[in-house]
């Protein structure tokens, strides 16, 4: 069997962080509302960074993690649907910004809250071929800028981020045994695009997502343990999307967990769609609550509506 490991890490917030009360002044909530229904406190919002500066960062910061050198990287996935360019993509500029060799395979894919987990299962796939067995996977996300400031049921949800894994293939490394699904739906959880007159804004009925989330979290986790003929306490930790810590909690007693195993951030960042997933994967790796050899279960879900679940090991 052959598959990936996690050699580093890496992570960028923006400067800038928002309050619940700082929105409270532009739209009409509350903290108390905030906090009761979503678990966020405050959020980074980007202001004079780019979408190439995070990811640049957040990637620069895994190869030193990793102890890798730019050269021996054989490709680059970035997962997003909020970059710089609508071509060229984030991993191209991730490119030029480390000067990562030009027969690298650089190239992002836009799978919403679920899209780090769709990278990493797609560079498990790809290192298989590349031509060097070091790959960066990034998850990366200005919302901020996909925002509606006046519609208070979406933006005083999101944040910006990115984080980074340098993975590593293996002839005799665990498969992932990631599970990836979509069911596809434009009304529940969409952004316009370009063929449209409307604004780029995330529009979100959050009930319906509410109820698909609570359903596919658990069901995915269990499908990955299935695939891995594991159980639940074969697993170190648990990495959930970081989108409502009500999902979250539902989640872990539809699983029967220990919630001290699904450790979060999102009163900190809110959610970050793509780079939820990597940015607590960083602050859990940095903080030694993973350590080598041990296995996160990754869950996220989000627009298209899709879902992915997937088994880390730490190198
Ligand atoms: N402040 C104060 N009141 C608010 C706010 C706010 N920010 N937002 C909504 N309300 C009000 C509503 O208007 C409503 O008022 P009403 O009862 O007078 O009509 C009331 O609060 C309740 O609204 P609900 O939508 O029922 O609130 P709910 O408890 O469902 O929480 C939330 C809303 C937080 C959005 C929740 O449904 C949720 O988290 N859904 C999942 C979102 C998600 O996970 N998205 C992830 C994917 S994102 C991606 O992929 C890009």
């Amino acid at each position: 069997m052959s598959g990936i490991k996690i050699r580093g890490t890496g992570r960028f917030a923006p400067a800038k962080i928002v309050t619940n009360d700082d929105l409270a002044k532009i739209v009409d909530t509350s903290d108390e509302w905030i906090t009761t229904r979503t678990g966020i406190q405050t959020r980074h919002h980007c202001t004079t960074e780019t979408h190439t500066d995070m990811c640049v960062g957040a990637a620069r910061q895994a190869l030193e993690n990793a102890g890798i050198s730019p050269e021996d990287i054989g490709a680059c996935v970035g997962a997003t649907f909020s970059s710089d360019y609508l071509s060229p993509s984030a991993a191209c500029m991730v490119q030029r910004g480390l000067g990562l060799p030009h027969d690298a395979v650089c190239f992002d894919l836009n799978a919403a809250c679920s899209g780090f987990l769709f990278a990493i299962h797609t560079m498990e796939c790809l290192l298989a071929q590349a031509p060097r067995k070091y790959g960066l996977v990034l998850g990366a996300e200005i919302l901020s800028r996909v925002m509606d400031f006046g519609d208070r049921s979406t933006c005083v949800l999101f944040g910006d981020g990115a984080g980074a894994a340098l993975v590593e293939w293996g002839a005799n490394y665990p498969s992932l045994h990631a599970v990836l699904g979509c069911r596809g739906n434009s009304e529940v959880l969409y952004v316009p695009g370009v063929n449209t007159a409307a604004p780029p804004h995330v529009h979100m009925d959050g009930q319906s997502v509410f109820r698909f989330a609570v359903e596919a979290v658990p069901r995915c986790a269990r499908e990955v343990l299935d695939r891995a003929g594991l159980t639940p306490e074969d697993i170190d930790l648990f990495v959930f999307h970081q989108a409502n810590q009500r999902i979250i909690d539902f989640a872990v007693k539809k699983l029967g967990i220990d919630p001290a195993r699904c450790p979060g951030n999102i009163e900190r960042t809110g959610n970050t769609s793509a780079a939820s997933v990597p940015l607590l994967l960083d602050e859990l790796v940095g903080g030694g609550a993973i350590t080598s050899g041990q296995k996160a279960l990754c869950v996220g879900f989000g627009g298209g509506l899709t879902w992915a679940g997937a088994l880390l090991e730490l190198a």
